[in-house]
Formats: structure tokens, C-alpha cells, sequence
């Protein structure tokens, strides 16, 4: 731990708020539907997303005198006039297989089929409902669970193989003195996030220009302009700020070039919000997961043998695989170990990312199974992990590029009281409730991609930074304020922030929680080169107290520039850039993973324990407090970091005890399409939430020593408050969520 330390820099100063804080509180923040600008308000059309009644089948025609005379409707685009466009083979992260109105084929219920334009929205909906479609329905696969023995390997596994084997299973089942196996399963769950995917195109000639809430500018410009045959560089994308995405928004999906095209037919600055309804297929989702897992171990606790086999469904029209399979092969060591992920092909829309893709359902799953090790071998759960804590990666045989967990384990254990914890379920009663405790681990790899930044110092002390990443809400801003200010010693409120907008250099995808990684260490790069180019303005400068000295001499700190060797020779920076007649001096800087990343494994850390009431009579359980201690790096900024981690807390109650998508077994379209019968939590559903960190910097990692922060919230958490409702009532409940008809009749 403390060669990580020595290495490391000193924390960049912290931004007290968040940087857009004001201006969302005060309603000027604009989010991608929001913007009147700069066409004409007065000629905004509004499209609207007519979707699919049958699950599978193709539209045979298209009744539509009624609406095309209706008021206000400008164009219908359907499946019968739509441009030909160019849509391709899907590319993730940067889209999936699209619906663009290029053939009448239906592949799921709630698919796109036509899209009507309009001088209001409600003249599009009105529009819409005039639409009569005649379909040619085929038979269509929509239960999941009913199929399951129709699972067969995924085309596209994704980043990791669907299969993976090492040791003698079958030798180390058989030496087992404990061995638990059972079945566990995950619902299908759709990303919710408070702003719904928006989009406003208009064209300028043959330039595109949109606004949309996406976690991808470079994503999308890059998808529109091969879908739409534009050169890339006409396409600009903005989209200042996000209200969550998520990993629904990762990708981008059809509205965003249907949208494109109706503002091409109409000559219209068009705007396109999905209906939260729309937001249920349309868009991803996660997909449900049945995982067989069976785990063997000594006497002593070692795991000789592991071996998870999950399925899961797919859509007819593209592969997507959740690898919850993942932390078996990875979170703790055995002697053997195997894994397999296969698909059922169902008439249903594209899964995608959502929040710890992998990770979230499969520590829910495989920390249950740990649980019921540990009660075989009456042993305290707690000691089951670090048992067997895995010092280097297993699956890759390689070290780890750094792991603190056993500390997390001891400090969140310890402010937890695990050790009041009675190992016998229903033992710790209060009234009428059960109460009970439970804990799992959580994980997440931490990833970072290229990425690119430009600085520039400003008049009056002020700084500008840019990149072309995005802000989810998790903090991009703070942060790039924070890391542009350490790299010249200023005040981070000095530091104006530009992110949002395609033309602003590179930067990856707002998803694998790697956008803190990636960006700091190119806006680090770029401060590096700024500070050089200041400290030379200086040098040549003969009004500079710092004129004639070698560049190596010149510090930043505290607003100036310094003579190391004599610090009382400075040059502030605002009289620098005064001197130069106010003109700005820019740097641009950028920063990819080093060659070694693949010598070992980077992944975040986390202990989770959690406390819950489970009523005797109403079986309705309440999770009374969280508290969970992270290895996530650097922690940037307490405010918005620990934020994200409690959200991904609070997501892990809803995967536990409130979400799921209900399929209508014949329609195939999903019943509670909304946020009253969707249940995601509200504050009265979540109890205490005690969220630390223990802030040591990975420098193996990148130079900043920070590892990704937004989706390891979630892992282990839906698993801490199963066991604990297993510890409270003695029932064990391995589907999720954990609703009080399960207990009631386990
Ligand atoms: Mo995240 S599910 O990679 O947006």
C-alpha cells in the first residue's frame, strides 16, 4: 500500500459544488429537449414514434388518408416511402441493430413502424392514432423461460468469450466436503433514467446538426453519418447535459436517425422525445439471466470448484450478451473453474448495457451461492471471501494492478457491527420484524480509452477546459474543472468547462464507468504542455521577472509562475497573459492506456453489508441501512463521487426488492411499460445509506490513480440485502426481485 502512495500526486483541489449545479437548480441548464436554437422556435415540427401491436410478422399496408388530412401533420414516414438509407451491420457500443423503416418486417412488439411529423406533438399523437395498419402476423417466440432448452452460443459474445474452463472440474467437485447448487434468476429490467432519450435535428444544407441526450456525441456523429451517408464531418452533435443514461444511452438507436430523416423530408428543425412507454423495447433493456451455479469446497472453506452455466434471452434481431457469469471466473480463486453464457433468441427489442452490465446481476447471483457455502460450512460469510481472496487475477493468471478489498471488508464490517450478526436466521426480532444482516462483495473492472482535451489560460486568471465527453450527472464537470486547475495551481472555480459538443476534441463513450479515467489523464497531458508554453511566454518575454530563465526552472502554483530556485520570482498568470494582450494560450493534450494494461487486471473493489426488517405478517421487507466501503482509486470528488456510489446503492435495493418487466406471455409487449407500475425505488424505500471509500490511487492504473466510479454502486448490494432477508426469515430466495409473495410462500 504504500509504494501505491509514494507514487502518488497530490489530489487536485476540490469544486465545493457541482460545476453545473446553479445553472440545473435555476432551470438554465438545458437538457437535449430543451433548446430553441438556433432555427426558428416557430418552425420546430415535432415528430412522434408509431410502434408496432404484433411481436413478429411484417405490415401489409398502411391506411392513412385520415391522418395525412388531419391538422397540423406535416409527413407520415412509413415502412412504404421512407429514404433508403445505409444501415449496416450494428457496431456497439456506438449502435445496435436499428428499425428505419427500411423493409415492413416485425421482429418485436413496440418496434418502430412509422414516425409522423407535426406542428404540435399532440397533432402528431392525434396523427398517429389515425394510422391503420394491416399486419401479416407470424408466430412469435416471446417467453424466455419456456424455451430456455433452445439456448444455443451467442454470435457476438461481446468483449469476453461465452465459454471459459480451467482445472479439473469434475476431480475438484469430487474431493468437495460441501457443495452447494442451485438455480438463480435475474429479471428482465429497463433503464428508467429521469430524462427519456430526446432528439432535435435540423439541417443546414447538407450539414446535420442535433441536439441528443446520448452518453456518445462521437458515437452517434459517427453512426448518423454512415446511416445517413453524410460526410462525418457535417454531422455535430451537442448535448451539454444528460439526466442519467445510464448505458441505455451509450448506444444509439433508431429515433436518432429516424428523427434526422423526418427533419430532412419536412425542411424542419424536428424534435423527438420518447413517451416513457417507448422507452420499454425501443431502447434496451437488460436481459432476464437463469444461472446455474454450483460451488465446491474443503472443509476449511477453500473453493476447489466453480462453475456457473447462464442463459439468457436475446432479441431475434441482435445478440447482446449480460456476462453474469463474470464474477465467478474472477472474484475469488479455486482450483477449478467454469463458466458458459448462452442465448434464447425471443421476439422482443435489443438488450443493452445497463448499469454494471455483468457485474450487477452476476454478483446478485453468485453472493448468494457464496452465502449458502458459508452456512453449510458453518462459517461466518465473511470469512468464505477472505478464505479464498484472490491476490492476482484468476481468470488471467496476472496480477492486479491494485486491490485493497481486505480493507474494505474490515472497515465497512466494523462500522456495520457484522459481528453482533447471530448466524441463525430469525434470531434478532424487534416487534413485529424480523430483522436480519447480510453482506456480499462488490466489483467492477475499471476501464479507460484514448481521449483528448484542450486547455487554454485566460485573461483575469481564468482557465477554459474541453473535451468532447459528456456529463451524465455522475460530475464530468467538477472533476475536468478540478484537473484543469491542479495542472497550473489555480483555484478551480477559475476553470470554465466545455464538454457536450462533437466539435471539442475526442473523447470515448460515457459508459464501462470510464470517462474520469480517460479524459483527466489527457486534460493532465494538456496543463503539462500549457504550463510549457506559459513558462516560455515568459522566458522570451523581457516585461516578465522570469525573462531569460530555462524552462525547467518555471513552476505553476497559486496563480503565478515561479523560479524554483527563487521563489520570490514570479510572474502571476494574469499579468502574463495581460502582457501578451489578453490573448488566450492553448495546449491540447491526450492520453491513451499504456502497453502494460494487459499485464494485469484493473478492477474496483467494495465490501457491502446490509441491514433489513422483514415484516412476520406482510412479509413486506425494508432495508434499513447499507454500509459499504469502496477500492475505487482516487476518489475525485467526495460530493459527486460518493453520490454515484449511492446510487448504484440505491439501484441495488430496486434490482433486490422492486424491478422487473412483466411480458405479456401471447402480445409480447411489456405490461408495465410505466413508472407507476415499473417500480423503481423513492426516498421512503431506502434506509440509511454509509458509503466510504478508502481513496488509494492506482498508479498502475492511469496517472491520476483513479478507477471508474459510476456502476460499482450497484454490484453486491441486490446480494447483501438477499442474505440478509435469508438471516432475518430462514428463506431463501433466489429470484429476484424479492417481493413478499416469494417470501410468503418460500
Ligand atoms: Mo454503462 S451500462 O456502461 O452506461
Amino acid at each position: 500500500m504504500m509504494q501505491d502512495m509514494e507514487a502518488a500526486p497530490k489530489p487536485a483541489k476540490q469544486l465545493d459544488h457541482r460545476y453545473e449545479g446553479i445553472a440545473k437548480v435555476t432551470g438554465k441548464a438545458k437538457y437535449a429537449a430543451e433548446f430553441s436554437e438556433p432555427f426558428s422556435r416557430s418552425d420546430l415540427a415535432y415528430a412522434y414514434i408509431v410502434q408496432s401491436t404484433i411481436p413478429s410478422g411484417t405490415v401489409v399496408s398502411i391506411e392513412r388518408t385520415a391522418a395525412d388530412r388531419a391538422p397540423g401533420v406535416i409527413a407520415i414516414l412509413t415502412p412504404f416511402n421512407a429514404p433508403k438509407l445505409n444501415p449496416g451491420p450494428p457496431q456497439p457500443p456506438a449502435r445496435r441493430n436499428l428499425s428505419l423503416l427500411q423493409d415492413a418486417d416485425v421482429y418485436y412488439n413496440g418496434q418502430p413502424v412509422a414516425v409522423v411529423v407535426a406542428r404540435s406533438l399532440n397533432e402528431a399523437k392525434a396523427g398517429a392514432a389515425m394510422l391503420k395498419f394491416k399486419y401479416s402476423p407470424k408466430a412469435a417466440q416471446v417467453s424466455f423461460m419456456q424455451n430456455l432448452g433452445e439456448a444455443r452460443w451467442p454470435k457476438n459474445p461481446g468483449k469476453e468469450p461465452a465459454g471459459n474452463h480451467r482445472g479439473d472440474l469434475q476431480a475438484a467437485f469430487s474431493k468437495s466436503s460441501a457443495i452447494v447448487e442451485n438455480t438463480y434468476i435475474t429479471p428482465i429490467q429497463h433503464h428508467n433514467p429521469m430524462e427519456p432519450h430526446a432528439t432535435i435535428a435540423w439541417w443546414e444544407g447538407e450539414k446535420l446538426n442535433i441536439y441528443d441526450a446520448t452518453q456518445y456525441i462521437s458515437g452517434v456523429r459517427m453512426s448518423l453519418a454512415k446511416t445517413l451517408n453524410v460526410p462525418f464531418d457535417y454531422v455535430r452533435v451537442v448535448n451539454p447535459v444528460v439526466g442519467g443514461g445510464f448505458g441505455s444511452k451509450g448506444s444509439m438507436w433508431s429515433h436518432v436517425p429516424l428523427c434526422a430523416i423526418a427533419a430532412k423530408v419536412t425542411g424542419k428543425p424536428v424534435k423527438l422525445v420518447l413517451e416513457r412507454e417507448q422507452m420499454f423495447g425501443p431502447v434496451g433493456g437488460r436481459p432476464s439471466t437463469v444461472n446455474k451455479i454450483k460451488l465446491g469446497a474443503s472443509a476449511d472453506g477453500k473453493l476447489l470448484a466453480m462453475q456457473q452455466d447462464v442463459v439468457m434471452n436475446a432479441s431475434v434481431m441482435e445478440d447482446f450478451v449480460e456476462h453474469s457469469e463474470g464474477p465467478t471466473k474472477n472474484l475469488y480463486t479455486s482450483e477449478a473453474n467454469s463458466v458458459t453464457a448462452k442465448v434464447v433468441e425471443v421476439n422482443l427489442g435489443v438488450s443493452t448495457f445497463m448499469r454494471a452490465p455483468g457485474e450487477a446481476p452476476g454478483t446478485a447471483v453468485l453472493e448468494i451461492a457464496m452465502d449458502e457455502l458459508a452456512e453449510k460450512l458453518k462459517m461466518d460469510p465473511m470469512q468464505l471471501r477472505l478464505v479464498n481472496y484472490a491476490d492476482k487475477d484468476p481468470s488471467h493468471d496476472r496480477p492486479w494492478s491494485s486491490k485493497h478489498l481486505r480493507e474494505c471488508y474490515t472497515q465497512a464490517s466494523e462500522r456495520f457491527g457484522w459481528s453482533k450478526r447471530s448466524a441463525t436466521p430469525g434470531a434478532k426480532t424487534e416487534g413485529n420484524a424480523l430483522i436480519g444482516y447480510g453482506m456480499a462483495t462488490a466489483t467492477y473492472p475499471a476501464n479507460r480509452s484514448a481521449a483528448q482535451a484542450v486547455v487554454r489560460m485566460l485573461s483575469g486568471g481564468r482557465m477554459f477546459v474541453g473535451s468532447g465527453t459528456q456529463d451524465l450527472g455522475t460530475g464530468t464537470y467538477t472533476i475536468m474543472a478540478q484537473q484543469a486547475a491542479a495542472g497550473l495551481g489555480i483555484d478551480p472555480k477559475l476553470v470554465e468547462v466545455k464538454l457536450g459538443d462533437s466539435r471539442l476534441p475526442k473523447a470515448p463513450v460515457s459508459g464501462g464507468s470510464q470517462s474520469s479515467a480517460s479524459v483527466l489523464p489527457a486534460i493532465q497531458d494538456a496543463t503539462t504542455q500549457l504550463k510549457l508554453k506559459l513558462a516560455d511566454l515568459a522566458i522570451s518575454d523581457a516585461g516578465s521577472p522570469l525573462h531569460g530563465l530555462r524552462t525547467l526552472d518555471i513552476e505553476a502554483k497559486d496563480g503565478k509562475l515561479t523560479n524554483k530556485n527563487n521563489p520570490s520570482q514570479t510572474d502571476s498568470l494574469t499579468d502574463l497573459i495581460a502582457r501578451n494582450g489578453g490573448k488566450p494560450v492553448e495546449a491540447t493534450g491526450s492520453a491513451e492506456p499504456s502497453e502494460s494494461r494487459d499485464a494485469m487486471t484493473s478492477n474496483s473493489w467494495g465490501a457491502v453489508f446490509a441491514e433489513v426488517a422483514v415484516d412476520r405478517d406482510t412479509h413486506m421487507v425494508k432495508v434499513r441501512r447499507v454500509v459499504a466501503t469502496y477500492d475505487i482509486g482516487t476518489l475525485l470528488n467526495d460530493k459527486t463521487g460518493l453520490n454515484q456510489l449511492m446510487g448504484g446503492i440505491t439501484w441495488g435495493v430496486s434490482f433486490a426488492l422492486h424491478e422487473e418487466a412483466h411480458i405479456d406471455p401471447v402480445y409480447g409487449r411489456v405490461v408495465n411499460e410505466s413508472l407507476a407500475e415499473y417500480h423503481v425505488p423513492v426516498n421512503a424505500d431506502i434506509g440509511r445509506l454509509d458509503v466510504t471509500v478508502l481513496n488509494i490511487p492506482d498508479m498502475k492504473f492511469n496517472p491520476i490513480g483513479s478507477r471508474g466510479i459510476g456502476e460499482i454502486g450497484i454490484t453486491g448490494a441486490a446480494a447483501a440485502i438477499a442474505n440478509a432477508i435469508y438471516n432475518a426469515t430462514g428463506k431463501r430466495i433466489r429470484e429476484y426481485p424479492i417481493t413478499p409473495d416469494k417470501i410468503m410462500t418460500a
